[in-house]
């Protein structure tokens, strides 16, 4: 899960910039999708996805590790575009209701990177997804993902990076 976990940190680290909304109001006159959501932050965030499966894949080649999940070039960024279109598409149904950027939803603001990863994988990769996935992994991930970004967001607020520690 590397490859879509680090894409939200990589962009609250580096995103900033035009936003992918051009700044533009969706038809109920709130924000497409905000000022958090930038074109920076997307691209760098995938970018560090890859290359983080990249690593992982030379990783287990070199060690011959067969325990892990065999990730191809495919599967990674699935999984790195996803959690970043997934986490666009909570901002966007966070703005319809009225939600400020940064505001707090808990559920969705943790799940939606695993919902966005899980599901491109599952789209375009469906193979790979049931060759690797067991409901064990699934249970733990499910279990991780909300510790990881609680862990994760403290951090980045006492680091400044993030303005809120969610
Ligand atoms: N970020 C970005 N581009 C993205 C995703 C995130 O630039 N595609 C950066 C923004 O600076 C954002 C920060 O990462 O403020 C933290 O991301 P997130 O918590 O997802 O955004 P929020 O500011 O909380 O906005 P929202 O309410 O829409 O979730
Ligand atoms: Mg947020």
């Amino acid at each position: 899960m590397l490859p879509a976990y680090l894409p939200n940190p990589v962009a609250a680290l580096f995103g900033g910039g035009t936003p992918i909304d051009l700044g533009r109001n969706f038809s109920d006159g709130k924000r497409i999708f905000g000022d958090g959501k930038t074109f920076r932050g997307l691209i760098i965030g995938i970018l560090a996805g890859i290359g983080i499966g990249l690593v992982q894949i030379q990783v287990v080649k070199a060690f011959g590790w067969e325990n892990l999940p065999e990730h191809t070039y495919m599967s990674i960024t699935l999984l790195a575009t996803g959690a970043l279109l997934g986490d666009l598409c909570k901002s966007f149904f966070k703005r319809r209701l009225g939600k400020e950027r940064g505001a707090k939803w808990p559920v969705a603001d943790m799940y939606d990177l695993v919902a966005g990863a899980l599901l491109m994988v599952l789209i375009f990769d469906s193979a790979w997804l049931f060759a690797n996935m067991t409901l064990l992994i699934f249970i733990l991930i499910l279990i991780l993902t909300p510790i990881l970004h609680r862990a994760v967001n403290i951090i980045g607020y006492h680091f400044r990076v993030k303005e809120v520690p969610w």
